[in-house]
């Protein structure tokens, strides 16, 4: 069993770095692999809907580090996704990632359906909501099962990008539930 926690933020200090990490070391303890993704220093074109996955069943988008990611997301019974908030979303590059991920999934058999994931955002102050639910959008439209927690997966931040979400003992304390959640989940679904 494995979970793939994919970190969206560009930046070396970053909170949500921290967040999906803390969430892989609870899945750890609990006996689950884990394999931590960042996408700083990592390019993700955006998809430009030629819908050539339709007819391929693979993106012909070629020469960024999408392919690399999408196989280790095919690969892990479960999924953790991390996005900075901006401008009350979910980071660009992110999103790309999943656009075009949704769609290869889509047209190969569904491939996420059945796994097991959730989200988890950070900001300075605000914009969780919106971004936090794109983010259980797209598990939703994946047939991927999301576990709770004991409030919503979301970090609290400084300004100018501060590291201070790890001072967020609640926004923590709730990653660390969730992940406790997430691997009672996979350790019914998956043995
Ligand atoms: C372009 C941009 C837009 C942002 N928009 C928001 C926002 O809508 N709401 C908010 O609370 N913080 C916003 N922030 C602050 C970030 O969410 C915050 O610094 C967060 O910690 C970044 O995550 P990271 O540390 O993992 O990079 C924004 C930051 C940038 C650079």
């Amino acid at each position: 069993m494995k979970v793939i926690g994919i970190a969206g933020s560009l930046r070396a200090r970053s909170n949500t770095l921290h967040y999906v990490k803390t969430g892989l070391k609870v899945l750890e303890k609990e006996g689950i692999k884990s394999e931590l993704i960042s996408l700083r220093g990592k390019e993700i074109k955006p998809c430009n809907g030629c819908y050539d996955c339709v007819k391929k069943g693979y993106c012909t988008i070629k020469g960024d580090d999408f392919d690399d990611i999408l196989d280790k997301m095919r690969t892990a019974e479960g999924i953790i996704l991390g996005s900075p908030v901006y401008l009350s979303s979910v980071v660009p590059q992110l999103m790309a990632l999943l656009a075009r991920a949704t769609f290869v999934a889509y047209w190969n058999d569904k491939f996420f359906s059945g796994k097991v994931g959730g989200p988890i955002t950070v900001a300075r102050r605000a914009g969780h909501n919106l971004a936090f639910s794109q983010l259980l959008l797209w598990f939703f439209i994946n047939g991927i099962t999301v576990p709770g927690s004991t409030y919503w997966n979301v970090g609290m931040a400084g300004t100018g990008g501060a590291r201070d979400a790890e001072n967020d003992e609640e926004g923590l304390t709730t990653v660390v539930n969730f992940a406790e959640n997430m691997a009672a989940v996979m350790q019914k679904i998956f043995v």
